[in-house]
């Protein structure tokens, strides 16, 4: 308390009749701050800058090198200091394979180790046709064979079905798959020839018959 605020004059005079107030002996006290607890001590200004320059750093960070968090970007154990390797280029299923799986279809006739069925199904180990030009046999598994036919030295006179709405690629790859199991010795089918003779012969709406065989390999146009 400075001089200037002490009570003075009357006021003196009155208080010091008055003895002691009460508000005047807690003036002092009033003005003096709490007193400091430890552990309560406010944080220090360069501290809260220090977190919110890491808070927005971090936030920068993420934006910049999450990749969104995209599974396909987002690496949380990258290699450190190794490149990732480039990513393989999508394997081409094994025609071989796919081959095998389609092959399913036709096992129940030609049997799994296609011997075929004697009298009934025509063996496709090894037959001419199925070892002998690739377009025939892709014509035979497209529009299906029907009538007498002569196979591996035996006669046969059934009905196969037509096989068209099997993509290119299951056909191909079935007739890859046939020429090349059981001793067969058939060069590998390109999903580009089926389509080629899917094309070619696609006016027919009938089982081929032998005789038809006979004009695909002449290069005629089959009649309808
Ligand atoms: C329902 C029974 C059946 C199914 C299923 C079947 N075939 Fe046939 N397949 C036959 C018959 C029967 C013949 C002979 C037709 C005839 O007598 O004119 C034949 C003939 C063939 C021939 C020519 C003759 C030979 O033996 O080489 C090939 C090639 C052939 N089939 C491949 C296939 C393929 C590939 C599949 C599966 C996509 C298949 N077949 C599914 C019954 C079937």
């Amino acid at each position: 308390m400075n001089d200037r605020d002490r009570p003075h004059g009357r006021e003196l005079e009155r208080r010091e009749a008055e003895g002691p107030v009460v508000v005047d002996l807690h003036e002092p006290i009033y003005r003096e701050m709490a007193e400091p607890r430890d552990g309560y001590e406010p944080a220090p200004s360069w501290l809260v800058f220090l977190c919110l320059f890491i808070m927005g750093f971090g936030g920068w960070y993420l934006g910049m090198y999450s990749g969104a968090f995209s599974p396909k970007v987002y690496n949380e154990n990258p290699a450190v200091g190794v490149r990732a390797a480039p990513p393989a280029a999508p394997k081409e299923v094994d025609p071989k394979v796919l081959g095998r799986r389609v092959f399913n279809n036709c096992m129940s006739c030609h049997q799994q180790n296609g011997q075929g069925v004697p009298d009934n199904y025509p063996p496709l180990a090894g037959s001419e046709w199925a070892n002998g030009r690739a377009d025939v046999a892709a014509a035979i598994v497209l529009h299906g064979l029907e009538g007498p036919i002569e196979v591996a030295g035996k006669h046969f006179n059934q009905v196969m079905p037509s096989w068209k709405h099997l993509t290119d690629e299951q056909l191909a790859a079935v007739l890859t798959y046939v020429r090349s199991s059981w001793g067969n010795s058939g060069t590998p089918v390109k999903p580009a020839l089926v389509a080629a003779v899917r094309k070619s012969t696609g006016d027919i709406s009938r089982s081929l018959r032998a005789d038809d065989l006979t004009r695909l390999k002449a290069g005629r146009p089959l009649g309808g």
